[in-house]
């Protein structure tokens, strides 16, 4: 397949993966995003600027997530690999369990469905088939490509598949953010192998119980966000954030470590807020070591335009994940 395009612009969301009790499985896109633009060039060199998260820090030639992501979608369908500027202007704070590789994969892959002549060729599910074999779980990439909520999940002879909720429109989550860092695969590796059965039976409920409180009935929040199988395993190596999502659940509020962490979600209904608000005051006292956000959740997932003068025609959006 043929280049269609020679310049175009892609924007990512934030993601906020588990939820509570969906390990692996449940996400929620948040209205925050990485912004990228990539140009092919007519050389074969790789260029890339990145302001914002991970300026200075991340590699700045082909190990760069988002050309690797990129050129593995080119491959994947037959487009002809081609020298790259990449100029990514991030928003998504890196380590800290809010999608950033996950949004950094989606968008390379969604790049190169911008570029190639036949955009169909990287619908939805092919995104978020390849997405997933670069994350090894689908629960960030999800969200990241479809907006809202998703539940992701994995057969082994097709990969991974999504549906996407639309979240009850009184939801609304808030986003705390410490300035210390985890790696997921350190978050992954003090997980046991086994756990309790009851412990199995308590999450598996539960993650039915979010599907109905993110879409119909907010007021089972609290409950439908307990989890049992990843979070307090999980305290040693974020011992502060795991505090505070206990502190706020001694209060009634649907706290949850965000992904990975160190990050922590609260999720709660518009006409709570205030009151959430007076409890976060008095749990942070204006501390530095955290940064807190309410970003809005994001309906659309991942978007692409070719920019103008670019060859070719605007993509089409296919958007089922079956
Ligand atoms: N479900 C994953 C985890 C999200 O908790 O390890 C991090 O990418």
């Amino acid at each position: 397949m043929q280049l269609g395009a020679d310049h175009v612009r892609v924007r990512v969301p934030a993601t906020s993966a588990n939820l509570g009790p969906g390990f692996d499985a449940m996400g929620l896109a948040l209205a925050r995003y990485d912004v990228l633009e990539v140009r092919a060039l007519g050389n074969g060199d790789v260029v890339v600027d990145v302001e914002g998260e991970g300026a200075g820090e991340v590699p700045g030639d082909e190990q760069h997530l988002v050309v690797r992501a990129l050129r593995a979608a080119l491959d994947l369908v037959g487009a002809p690999q081609t020298g790259l500027h990449l100029t990514a202007t991030n928003a998504i704070p890196h380590g800290r369990g809010l999608g950033s590789s996950a949004a950094a994969v989606v968008a390379g892959i969604v790049a190169a469905r911008a570029l190639v002549a036949d955009p169909a060729a990287l619908d939805d599910a092919t995104v978020l088939r390849l997405a997933t074999e670069f994350e090894g779980h689908p629960d960030n990439a999800a969200p990241a490509i479809l907006g809202g909520a998703t539940i992701a999940w994995t057969t082994t002879v097709e990969g991974a598949h999504a549906v996407r909720l639309d979240v009850h429109p009184d939801i609304e989550a808030t986003v705390l953010v410490p300035t210390v860092r985890l790696a997921t695969s350190r978050a992954r590796g003090v997980l046991p192998e086994t756990v309790p059965h009851a412990d199995a039976a308590l999450n598996a409920g539960r993650a039915a119980l979010l599907v109905e409180a993110l879409t119909r009935s907010p007021q089972h929040l609290f409950d439908a966000t307990e989890d049992r199988l990843h979070q307090e395993y999980r305290a040693g190596v974020m011992s502060a954030s795991w505090e505070l999502v206990r502190a706020l659940r001694a209060e009634g509020l649907a706290a949850t470590i965000s992904g990975a962490g160190p990050t922590v979600l609260l999720l709660g209904r518009v006409e709570d807020r205030d009151r959430a608000d007076v409890v976060l005051r008095d749990l942070l006292h204006g501390s530095d070591q955290w940064r807190a956000y309410r970003p809005g959740i994001d309906q659309g997932g991942v978007r692409s335009e070719r920019v103008l003068g670019s060859t070719g025609l605007p993509e089409p959006s296919p958007r089922q994940v079956r």
